[in-house]
Formats: C-alpha cells, sequence, structure tokens
C-alpha cells in the first residue's frame, strides 16, 4: 500500500559552521555552501509534491552569535532572494515568512526584499515556501496568547471559547498545516524551538549529514523513511 507524501516537512537546516571547520574555512563560507542545498532541496520538494515546506533560516537565538556572522546572514538571504527568487516565481511556490520581520535589527533591505518577493509569488499554489526568519516558536505560541486577549477584552472572542482552533488561527502563517515531518541536518537531536505548536505529532528524522552536503537525494530518503512508519496519532494500532 503507498502511503501519501508528507503534506507539510520542516527542515532544521544545521551544521554549516562545522562544514566550514572541516575545510579550514571561516563559519560563513558553510553558510554560503549551504545555499546550493536549499536550492537543491527546494526542487526536491516540488518533485516529491509537498504542499508546505518550512525552512529554519534563522532563529530569534541567532542574534547571539557574532556581530559578523549576523550581519553575513542577512546580507545572504537578502542576496538569495535577489539572485533567486524569480525561480520560485516560475517553480509555482508562494513565499511565507514565520517570525518577526519588524525587530529593527532586521536591516530593511532584507525586509523590504522578503515583502516583495511574498507579493511577487503570492498567487502561486504549487507549494507553500516558510521562511522561519526570526523565528522562535515559544514566542510566536506567546504572540497568538496575546492576540487571543486583546480579542477576549475587546469581546470578540468569549473566554469559554478559547480553545486549540482559536489559537492556530492566530499563529504566525494560520494556513499552515500540522508538520508531518521534521528534518533535522548534523547529527544534532533536538527541535530547538521550532515549530512546537505544528510539530505535535510530526516524525522526527535526523541525519549525520552536514547541511552543505544535504540535497534532494537526502531529502527523499527522509521522506521514504515517513513513509514507512506508522502514524497513530494517540490511538492504537489499525490494521492495514
Ligand atoms: C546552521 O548551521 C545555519 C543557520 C541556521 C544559521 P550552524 O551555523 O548552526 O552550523 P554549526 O552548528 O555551527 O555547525
Ligand atoms: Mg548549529
Amino acid at each position: 500500500m503507498s502511503v501519501a507524501p508528507p503534506r507539510h516537512v520542516g527542515v532544521i537546516l544545521d551544521g554549516n559552521g562545522r562544514w566550514a571547520a572541516q575545510r579550514g574555512l571561516p563559519r560563513v563560507a558553510g553558510h554560503a555552501a549551504g545555499e546550493a542545498a536549499v536550492l537543491d532541496v527546494l526542487e526536491g520538494a516540488l518533485e516529491a509534491g509537498i504542499e508546505w515546506f518550512t525552512l529554519f533560516l534563522f532563529s530569534t537565538e541567532n542574534w547571539q552569535r557574532s556581530a559578523d556572522e549576523v550581519a553575513f546572514l542577512m546580507k545572504f538571504c537578502d542576496d538569495l532572494l535577489l539572485r533567486r527568487g524569480h525561480e520560485l516565481v516560475e517553480r509555482g511556490a508562494r513565499l511565507h515568512v514565520a517570525g518577526d520581520l519588524s525587530d529593527p535589527r532586521i536591516p530593511d533591505s532584507v525586509r523590504r526584499r522578503i515583502e516583495e518577493t511574498r507579493a511577487l509569488t503570492a498567487h502561486n499554489t504549487r507549494l507553500n515556501l516558510v521562511i522561519a526568519f526570526n523565528y522562535g516558536a515559544r514566542r510566536e505560541i506567546a504572540d497568538a496568547a496575546r492576540v487571543l486577549a486583546a480579542d477576549v477584552a475587546a469581546g470578540r472572542i468569549q473566554p469559554g471559547d478559547v480553545d486549540e482552533t482559536a489559537l492556530a488561527a492566530r499563529l504566525g502563517v494560520p494556513e499552515m498545516p500540522d508538520a508531518d515531518l521534521i528534518i533535522r541536518t548534523s547529527g544534532e537531536s533536538r527541535l530547538s524551538n521550532f515549530l512546537l505548536w505544528q510539530a505535535a505529532y510530526a516524525e522526527l528524522y535526523f541525519t549525520e549529514v552536514l547541511w552543505p552536503d544535504f540535497n534532494r537525494t537526502h531529502l527523499a530518503e527522509a521522506i521514504a523513511d515517513y513513509q514507512r512508519r506508522e502514524r497513530r496519532f494517540g490511538r492504537v494500532r489499525e490494521s492495514r
């Protein structure tokens, strides 16, 4: 029996710094090398018929890295969208952003480029590409709770109607479905504040491959592994 591919795949890109260190290169060379992996897995996601693909590009904790590395990552994101943004349009991918773009630490050029690409791809329907940028899941959930509280205070919703659906409708990208599969590269087995709400029932896949070496074949392996698993959502085993 063939099992459907995951509808929503989230990826925690990790290992760029170690990839560079192994070659005696500065950390940022690892980020630059990670570009090819981003583009290749995007092709892989399109080939696999994934509907939602979320990439953890910059976390709320990443600001603690050196000023040089942060500046590189900001510029890199801007550059990547400038140079490859049109491919998103051609491929039928729609860009969404999870995370706080209003943060004053984000350069205006980056904010503008992201907004531009979002507008340019708004009508695409083949694949929803979410970049988690200045993103942290606890923050996302707390923000949704604050909006809910304001809605309750304004009488738009009764306290008794505050439930999972009401909170989920106020998350960063409300249309985003639950994550089915979360992949993390570089041998770390943690979620690190990524999609905590959406990953409640996600299958987790950890691989030793460092992000710059990751490609669509690795993605296909992760998907095949997912398709061999039995997802029960707390129910008892179903005969199949
Ligand atoms: C992931 O690689 C890149 C980002 C999400 C910014 P790292 O920069 O975390 O690489 P390691 O963990 O130091 O090897
Ligand atoms: Mg890391």
